[in-house]
């Protein structure tokens, strides 16, 4: 046949069981042209392609070359499409092959303006390759290699790589940014770690990232990929290897988990296990005060669930029980699980007092654009829009997006919706996700007709949707409880109904805030404890924190003690009274801060807190400090401004505890702080002139209202736009007719928009007011 083979490039490494061909073309009189991935040993047996190439060649007559229809592909514009043939081809079986003309092989040109550029080359190298592949069978080689350049070239694209080279066991991929090829070298390890918890065989690479100027010449002289293949003999299995620039340039993200090698200064490791794509937000990464006991058959619900998110079916699983009764807990029992398997854990909740169109999706979203690696969020919006940005304007920050105008009404919220399920299904698609979504209780419309679409809409994206209600706040009326009716026959949601935990569970949670075996004192107690309150988790460590204030348990070298007495050990009777006892037990000073606080909100601002309060920063501060100790607030783990009480029932409970009068006046106070800060929050300038009662002010409730409802129009929350404008009118001066005119007209428009049936009555009230 007097062929030879040809390739565009040698082969980079002198390891011989590597090749770098875009293309391999069969030389002579005839011609064979194959294109693809070529592995050649070192004994000469050629790979696939090459063998492709040959056969072709041997097929081919006289003066005519023939090509496979992927060398012709990557020919691009130098071939002629000639209609294929399918030509049986000896070992290879059917081929669609295409005559070509007078050769037109595709060699790498040098570009003819060379633009030196800033770049990173990525190398992969597949950890005992050979050994791997010995036993399997051609097929099974064949998908082993399939799985794993699939994963690989999907991550590569999705973070915008250019494959240079393919090694045999490995790529070589150049990116624009060094940020991209370090994610995109995560996200690798990451999927091929995904690959692994289902396949038969283990597949772990090695991943080495260096950063320089490439010349664009000739990509097998940069120094950067000359640098990146010697720095990949430094990387264990599973680790990725930097160099010093490609440190530098990276993002913060991927610095934080860079460890140095004292052994080789020039190569910086990155541990790629401790690097989530997002990492846990702050609300779950709270470290609890006693350790997670019983609900072995919830967690059970939970295993079976996430099993078949793991296949790819998404799931909802909606828990619901009385407050305290361990909802929350078990969610994030549940999500950081997921967490440490790799996934992506989402977090939300609804609040009581302000009603923030979308609130727990817009709070998870933050964190996910806060948190995505720009290359993803940049596909993201190049498939979905930036319709997005309208809840969480974040997303410009993160990446720049056309300018689109929303449409209106009904159209414009199906865009969102889509937007929000979008990305959902982005990152889900690169890591099995949950997102949690608190107190649907206090969901507003918009959340729940948000969360029926994802429950519909999504299905074989690997997303747990995790809810969690108190059904004693649902009436008939309630957004959740039709959105709850309508989902009943859906298949892919599963309902989970908490009640208190048994007396082995008690004498567990016992036995997770003592830190040790109970003795039989203890386990009686527990009992005792149990039987009082049915098991209520948050009334067990509220008894328990009482105890322990009170001395009824001690401890002592040896553990938690009964304290011996005269006096049975008292239990109070509710949950008010202990956390009332508990609140006494504090100073003053603290009492008085916190029940500021209350008035302020379940969450509120350190300076607004210290602006209306009547002690000074130093006081205020160690207040704060004592009720994080005393557990009734959260330990603000990043202090961004803001404190959060513990649990609603201490807000509660403070908030009751000052006379009317006093809460009123405080109100009001706020209410004139935030007017006179830079951030005017009118949803929540309404609540509190509202709240303030008689020392309020009517006409700024409906200013306000109103302004709320606008907004809330801005975000496509219809719903709560239309709640808004009712509270307008309802404040509205009797005689202020045209204003109540143009309040009744918002209030039409956002029903309209909404699809609620209501707006044509709105209307006409509207015009029978005008007509008058
Ligand atoms: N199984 C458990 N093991 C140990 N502690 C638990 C358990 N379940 C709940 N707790 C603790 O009990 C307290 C109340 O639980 P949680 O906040 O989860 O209740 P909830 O049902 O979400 O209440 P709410 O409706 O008020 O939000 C928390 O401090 C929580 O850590
Ligand atoms: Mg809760």
């Amino acid at each position: 046949m007097g062929a030879s083979w040809r390739s565009p490039r040698p082969p980079p490494r002198s390891t011989g069981r590597c090749g770098s061909w875009h293309g391999v073309r069969a030389e002579g009189s005839t011609s064979g042209f194959a294109a693809g991935d070529v592995v050649v040993a070192e004994d000469d047996r050629f790979g696939l392609t090459v063998v492709e190439a040959a056969r072709l060649c041997a097929a081919a007559g006289p003066g005519v070359g023939l090509a496979t229809r992927a060398a012709v592909e990557v020919a691009g514009g130098d071939v002629e499409a000639s209609p294929s043939d399918q030509l049986e081809l000896k070992g290879l079986g059917s081929v669609e092959a295409v005559p070509i003309g007078p050769m037109l092989v595709r060699r790498p040109t040098a570009p003819t303006t060379v633009r030196p550029r800033l770049g990173a080359i990525l190398v992969t190298d597949l950890v005992n390759s050979t050994r791997l592949v010995a036993p399997l069978s051609r097929e099974g080689a064949e998908a082993l290699r399939r799985s794993h350049f699939g994963i690989l070239r999907g991550v590569s694209d999705r973070h915008r790589g250019r494959e240079i080279a393919n090694l045999g066991d490995g790529l070589v991929l150049e990116f624009a940014s060094v940020t991209s090829a370090v994610e995109a070298a995560m996200a690798m390890h990451r999927g091929l770690t995904r690959h692994n918890r289902r396949a038969d065989v283990e597949l772990v690479v090695r991943t080495s990232v260096a950063a320089g100027e490439l010349s664009g010449l000739d990509q097998w002289d940069e120094p950067p990929l000359a640098r990146s293949l010697a720095l990949q003999e430094l990387a264990g299995a599973g680790e990725i290897v930097l160099d010093e620039l490609a440190l530098r340039l990276t993002s913060d993200r991927a610095r934080e988990a860079v460890e140095s090698r004292p052994e080789h200064p020039e190569a910086r490791l990155v541990r790629w296990k401790h690097t989530h794509l997002v990492p846990l937000p702050t609300q779950m990464a709270a470290p609890q005060r006693v350790g997670f006991a019983g609900r072995e058959t919830e967690m059970e619900v939970f295993a079976k669930a996430w099993g078949a998110v793991v296949a790819g079916t998404s799931k909802a699983v909606v828990v619901s029980g009385e407050a305290g009764i361990g909802k929350s807990r078990l969610s994030k029992e549940v999500a950081l699980g997921v967490f440490e398997a790799g996934g992506v854990v989402l977090h939300g909740r609804c609040g009581e007092e302000l009603a923030i169109p979308y609130q727990p999706f817009v709070q998870a979203l933050e964190h996910l654009i806060a948190h995505l690696p720009e290359p993803v969020l940049a596909q993201y919006v190049e498939q979905y829009g930036g319709a997005l940005a309208q809840i969480v304007p974040e997303l410009h920050r993160r990446i720049v997006i056309a300018a689109e105008n929303p449409s209106p009404g009904v159209d414009g919220r199906l865009a969102l919706f889509e937007a929000i399920a979008g990305l959902l299904k982005v990152v889900a698609g690169l890591e099995p996700s949950v997102l949690v979504l608190e107190d649907l209780h206090w969901a507003d419309p918009g959340t729940t007709l948000l969360l029926k679409h994802l429950v519909r809409s999504i299905n074989d994206t690997p997303l747990m949707i995790v809810g969690n209600f108190r059904p004693v706040a649902l009436d008939e009326h309630h957004p959740l409880a039709a959105t709850l009716a309508d989902l009943r026959g859906e298949q892919n949601i599963e309902r989970i109904v908490l009640t208190g935990l048994d007396e082995a569970g008690v004498v567990g949670m016992v036995t997770e805030a003592a830190g040790h075996e109970l003795d039989h004192d203890a386990i009686a107690l527990a009992g005792r404890i149990q039987h009082e309150c049915g098991g209520n988790p948050f009334m067990v460590n509220e008894i328990l924190l009482h105890l322990v204030e009170t001395q009824g348990v001690v401890h002592t070298d040896g553990g938690w003690k009964l304290a011996t007495g005269s006096e049975p050990l008292r239990i109070p009777a509710s949950v008010r009274e202990v956390i009332s006892q508990r609140i006494a037990r504090l100073g003053e000073i603290t009492q008085s801060v916190l029940r500021t606080a209350a008035v302020i909100g379940m969450v509120f601002d350190f300076d607004v807190l210290l602006a209306i309060s009547r002690h000074d920063e130093d006081d205020v501060l160690d207040a704060l400090d004592d009720a994080v100790a005393a557990a009734l607030l959260w330990d603000p783990s990043d202090f961004d401004g803001r404190f959060s009480f513990g649990h609603a029932v201490f807000q509660k409970t403070l908030y009751e505890e000052l006379g009317p009068t006093r809460r009123a006046r405080t109100h009001r106070q706020i209410a004139e702080h935030l007017e006179s800060s830079a951030q005017v929050r009118p949803a929540e300038l309404a609540r509190h002139w509202s709240a303030a009662g008689a020392v309020g002010d009517r006409v700024k409730v409906c200013e306000y209202a109103q302004l709320a409802g606008e907004a809330a129009l801005g975000e496509l929350a219809y719903e709560a736009a239309a709640s808004h404008f009712r509270t307008a009118l309802e404040t509205v001066d009797l005689g202020d007719e045209s204003t109540r005119i143009d309040l009744l007209l918002h209030l039409g428009g956002a029903q309209r928009a909404g699809g609620m049936a209501a707006f044509t009555s709105t209307f006409q009230q509207a015009a029978a007011l005008a007509h008058d």
